[in-house]
C-alpha cells in the first residue's frame, strides 16, 4: 500500500527525517512511535501528502501509495489524490463547529463530487459502525471528546480511502475512550480490510498493532 524509499526532510541546516524507507501492506495496522521530536508527525504528514520531502535534487527520493507516485503532483492534482486516496485523524479532531457531526463528515463528499443521497447512506452506516448514529445532529461542542474523535473517523472513512494516517488519535481521550477508539481500528480493518498508520504514545495501542515501529532522530530503527 505505502512504498517510500529515502525520504529526507531538511528545516533549514536542521535534517529531521534522515533517509527513511517505509513499506506498509494493504489491511495492515501500524505504530509509529518514539521519542517527541524524533520526527513522527513529519514522517506522517509527508507520507499523507500534506508535507513534501526536501528532494532538491540530491535523494533519490519514492513516495507511492497504492501503486501511485505523487511525488510529482502539482497541487490540484495532489489535493485530488489527498480526497480519494487518504483519511486523517488528528489528536484534536478539528471538526468544523458550526455544522452537525453529519455535514462535517458529509464535507468530503461534496468535494469529491459523490451522490448526495448515496453520500448520506454511507454516513449513516458509519455512524452505525461507530456507535455515534443518536449524535448525527449535533454540534461538535455537543459531543463529548470521544464522540467527537469517532465523528472524526467517520469524517475520515467517508470517501474509502485506501490508508488512513492518525497522528496521536487518542492522545486526547481517557483511557477507556481511547482504548475503545483502538478496537474501532481493528473492527474497520476487518470489515474493510483498512490500513492504518498511526502515531502514539499510548504503549497499549503500540503492543497490540501488527506491527510497531520505532523511531530515534529521524530514523526507524526497529
Ligand atoms: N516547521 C518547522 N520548522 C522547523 N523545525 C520543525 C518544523 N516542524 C518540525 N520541526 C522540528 O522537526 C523535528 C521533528 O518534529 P515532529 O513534529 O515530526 O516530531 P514528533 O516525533 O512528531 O514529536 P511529538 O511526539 O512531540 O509530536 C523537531 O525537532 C521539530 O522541532
Ligand atoms: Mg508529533
Amino acid at each position: 500500500m505505502i512504498k517510500a524509499r529515502n525520504i529526507h526532510k531538511f528545516y533549514g541546516n536542521l535534517e529531521v527525517l534522515k533517509g527513511v524507507d517505509i513499506y506498509i501492506k494493504t489491511g495492515e495496522v501500524v505504530s509509529i512511535v518514539g521519542e517527541s521530536g524524533a520526527g513522527k508527525s513529519t514522517l506522517l504528514q509527508i507520507l499523507g501528502t500534506l508535507d513534501q520531502p526536501t528532494t532538491s535534487g540530491k535523494f533519490d527520493t519514492e513516495i507511492s501509495i497504492a501503486g501511485e507516485s505523487f511525488i510529482n503532483m502539482n497541487d490540484r492534482q495532489l489535493s485530488k489524490f489527498r480526497n480519494q486516496n487518504i483519511g486523517f485523524v488528528f489528536q484534536f479532531h478539528q471538526l468544523l463547529p458550526e455544522f452537525t457531526a453529519l455535514e462535517n463528515v458529509l464535507l468530503p463528499t461534496k468535494i469529491a463530487g459523490l451522490n448526495e443521497k448515496e453520500a448520506v447512506e454511507k454516513a449513516y452506516g458509519l455512524f452505525e459502525d461507530l456507535k455515534i448514529e443518536q449524535r448525527l445532529h449535533h454540534k461538535p461542542n455537543q459531543l463529548s471528546g470521544g464522540e467527537a474523535q469517532r465523528v472524526a473517523v467517520a469524517r475520515a472513512l467517508i470517501n474509502s480511502p485506501k490508508i488512513i494516517f492518525a497522528d496521536e488519535p487518542t492522545g486526547n481521550l481517557d483511557s477507556r475512550n481511547a482504548d475503545d477508539l483502538h478496537r474501532l481500528f481493528f473492527d474497520l480493518r476487518d470489515k474493510y480490510n483498512q490500513t492504518f498508520v498511526i502515531v502514539t504514545h499510548n504503549p497499549n495501542l503500540a503492543e497490540i498493532t501488527d506491527r510497531k515501529l520505532v523511531m530515534k532522530d529521524g530514523l526507524i530503527i526497529e
